[in-house]
């Protein structure tokens, strides 16, 4: 499968001092409101010893938690260049550097197809103009899936459109999606799986799905 994203995009947004800042925010004040949750209904599924796939690793804070947390080895993607440096030096500093697998690109053009048993994904579906990429990451999940993305709201749309637009103007080559929820899930539960935990804040929605017996 090819990729459709220019990484200058990526990495103008997802840039150095953005992932700094992530970083120092989750060492400040732990994870971020949606990759908690998700992890905690991860936890609740069980996953000691398990590997993990992160599409959208970003600054691995939840890469971090997950490793901590039990998980046995990790492969993590993120389109941004920017990530691989901050990300590596919080792995490094928890000693989790030999127990994980960065790669800097986009994980659908990357034509890596080795299954997961725990497969997470906070904040990425948005960041990526075909939602085909949800399909291809179940398909890797052999037994847990997680996945936060906006809620389709109007007040999600209409901000997302001046952000398109704020992008547009400044000639950044990156775009912000809504894709629809409704065909995320029916995506996922094509491809074997029934949902097990889900929330939502005012801007976010998070499920946690598990394979099918
Ligand atoms: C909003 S950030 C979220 C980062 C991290 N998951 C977090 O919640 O802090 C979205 C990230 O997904 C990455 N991304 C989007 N689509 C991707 C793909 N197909 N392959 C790898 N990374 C991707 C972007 O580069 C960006 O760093």
């Amino acid at each position: 499968m090819s990729g459709c994203c220019d990484p200058r995009g990526y990495r103008q947004v997802f840039n150095a001092a953005q992932a700094a800042k992530a970083v120092r925010a989750f060492e400040q004040k732990g994870l971020d409101g949606t990759a908690r949750p998700m992890i905690a209904a991860l936890r609740a599924e069980g996953f000691d010893g398990a590997t993990v796939l992160e599409v959208g690793a970003g600054p691995a804070t939840a890469l971090v938690t997950l490793l901590e947390a039990g998980a046995g080895r990790a492969v993590a993607y993120d389109i941004s260049p920017s990530y691989e440096r901050v990300a590596g030096a919080l792995l490094q500093g928890r000693g989790l550097t030999n127990r994980v697998e960065w790669h800097t690109g986009d994980y659908l053009a990357s034509g890596d197809d080795r299954p997961a048993e725990v497969v997470f994904l906070n904040r990425v579906v948005c960041c990526y103009p075909d939602i085909a990429l949800v399909g291809v990451v179940a398909d890797r999940a052999s037994r847990l899936l997680a996945l936060s993305y906006p809620r389709r709201r109007w007040y999600t749309r209409s901000a997302i459109r001046m952000i398109n637009g704020y992008l547009w103007l400044r000639r950044v080559p990156f775009r912000v999606f809504v894709h629809d929820p409704g065909a995320i899930a029916r995506n996922v539960i094509a491809a074997g799986f029934e949902e097990v935990a889900g929330g939502a804040s005012t801007v976010w929605e998070w499920k946690v799905w598990r394979r099918a017996a």
